[in-house]
């Protein structure tokens, strides 16, 4: 079957010929239909520093998919062959603490689908059956394609109560931009959202945010004047990664004020602690998604109208890889999907 591999520990990324994969015990058989490309795949196929040590070569990459399933192992129940299917990229050991637990999205020995193990850019993936998210309601495959990231926004939108909230998103890129729909649709009163692309803000303007906010011309003070709050926001959603985006948030957040952060920093840097204590602002960290909470919400909330469409902005056969990549590295995009079928 065609892959999308890493084959090589250099820059670059081959579309091969590689063994279509075998059916093991619990596991299923899936037929990819769409994909969605990621930071994580740009991080791999540029061979950067976190890429080096994350990675081992060859590897099929991808983790963002949808597909169609074609065998199930025996004994898997509840998943049959023509299903349309999702997959939780995150592979868990079922053994630790928090697995036997079932709070297994705090697994400590997780495995990433297209990163410790091969992926679904690829004609064919296998997933454990405790993987496979089955949409009961047919979804529009290029939003089933992004259930992946989809999970990151609503897992971090969801943290904390919004109803009537102010809430503030720092970083328009996809994953925000589906959090401020997710966030209007669960009830804040105003969603203001901030970035430094032109291009994304306007994206951001077509799921109906109260104000989009460029950071580089206008401080979140200004837009904080511009939406009549007095004592600043309710909830932060940080989803840039930026150290600036968290600074500006946390002193713009109200007493008692609570911040989800999902964007990945890739160093370490300072923020005003002193502000955070004396003004009561919790901290939440947001990796990947609930298994499966996230999940269920996530179908319901397309199912009670929930509109995802606006964030895909890019559509190629996985032929033309190359050129689809470029264009998710080139930041005027939302998600770009590849089609496993043209
Ligand atoms: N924790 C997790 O499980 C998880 C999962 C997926 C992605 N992530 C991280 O979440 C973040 C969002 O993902 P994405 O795919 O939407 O990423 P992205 O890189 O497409 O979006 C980040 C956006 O932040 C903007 N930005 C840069 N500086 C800014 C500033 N000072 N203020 C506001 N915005 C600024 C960028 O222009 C970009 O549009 C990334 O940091 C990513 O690494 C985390
Ligand atoms: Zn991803
Ligand atoms: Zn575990």
């Amino acid at each position: 079957m065609k892959a999308l591999v890493k084959a090589k520990a250099e820059p670059g990324l081959w579309l091969t010929d590689v063994p279509e994969p075998a059916l093991g015990p619990d596991e299923v058989l899936i037929k990819v239909l769409r994909t969605g490309i990621c930071g994580t795949d740009l991080h791999i196929r540029a061979y950067d520093g976190w890429a080096q040590q994350a990675v081992r070569t060859p590897l099929v990459l991808g983790h963002e998919f949808v597909g169609e399933v074609v065998d199930v192992a025996p004994g898997v129940t509840g998943i049959a062959p023509g299903d349309q299917v999702s997959g939780e990229g995150h592979l868990v050991c079922g053994t630790c603490r928090n697995c036997l637990a079932g709070r297994r999205h705090l697994c400590r020995s997780t495995v990433g689908l297209g990163i410790g193990r091969d992926g679904a850019f690829a004609e064919y993936v296998t997933l454990p059956a405790a993987n496979v998210w089955v949409h009961r309601v047919p979804v529009d495959p290029d939003v089933a394609a992004i259930f992946d990231p989809f999970g990151n926004a609503v897992h971090t939108a969801l943290s904390f109560p919004l109803v009537g909230e102010d809430v503030l998103i720092t970083g328009a890129g996809p994953i925000g931009i589906m959090a401020a729909a997710v966030a209007r649709h669960a009830g804040a009163r105003n969603v203001m959202i901030t970035d430094v692309s032109p291009y994304r803000l306007e994206l951001a303007e077509r799921v109906g945010v109260s104000l989009a906010l460029d950071v580089r011309t206008s401080t979140i003070e200004d837009g904080q004047r511009s939406l009549g709050l007095r004592e600043g926001f309710d909830v932060g959603l940080e989803m840039s990664g930026r150290p600036e985006a968290l600074r500006e948030m946390v002193a713009n957040m109200t007493h008692g004020g609570k911040i989800a952060l999902l964007g990945l920093p890739t160093e370490e840097f300072a923020v005003d602690f002193a502000r955070i204590v004396t003004s009561m602002i919790t901290l939440k960290g947001i990796y990947g998604r609930e298994m499966y909470e996230t999940w269920y919400a996530m179908s319901v909330l397309l199912e009670g109208g929930l509109d995802l469409s606006p964030v895909i902005t890019g559509r190629y056969s996985y032929r033309d890889f190359d050129e689809a990549f470029d264009e998710a590295a080139g930041g005027r995009c939302g998600k770009v999907i590849l089609d496993w079928t043209a």
